[in-house]
């Protein structure tokens, strides 16, 4: 995903505590570069992360209302060409733009987990479409 992903573009990440989504967020910053460590930003809110691309990391754990989520700023963050990554984003849906990636993670077993990739608009389907053709194929996994 950390190579697939381009200025402006926004991945929301939704699943339960200790899904994984930190994690997930740790991979595309590895492959944009970002030579920082990415932390939980439970605290901090908005984590900023120089690579290829900036990336921007939030965790809307925290956060109680709409307001709040506004309050972040995250649209200049999307004009500004970095890559913004959401934990929690079930929590402010509607204050994201309509055209996003939404990646719900699904934890199965101590080590299992399944992510669904859900694209919202063209350029994301697009995206989704290219992950499939970058993994390789195994036996219970569909892409479609
Ligand atoms: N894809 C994965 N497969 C197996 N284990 C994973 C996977 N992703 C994360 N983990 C493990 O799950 C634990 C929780 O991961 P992580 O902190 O990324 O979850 P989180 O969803 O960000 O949690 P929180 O809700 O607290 O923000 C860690 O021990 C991590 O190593
Ligand atoms: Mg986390």
């Amino acid at each position: 995903m950390g190579r697939l992903v381009g200025r402006g573009d926004v991945i929301l990440l939704i699943g339960g505590l200790g899904t994984g989504k930190t994690c997930f967020t740790q991979g595309i910053a590895h492959a944009l570069g970002v030579t920082d460590y990415v932390t939980s930003v439970s605290f901090v809110l908005l984590g900023e992360y120089q690579g290829r691309l900036p990336l921007y990391h939030a965790d809307l754990f925290r956060l109680d209302s709409l307001e709040e989520v506004a309050e972040l700023g995250l649209d200049d963050v999307v004009y500004q060409g970095g890559v913004l990554v959401i934990e929690w984003a079930e929590k402010g849906l509607s204050a994201f733009p309509r055209e996003h990636l939404q990646v719900h993670i699904e934890y199965l077993g101590e080590h299992i987990r399944r992510l669904f990739f859900v694209p919202q608009g063209e350029h994301y389907r697009e995206v989704v479409v290219a992950l499939g053709k970058m993994l390789p194929e195994r036996e219970g996994e569909r892409w479609n």
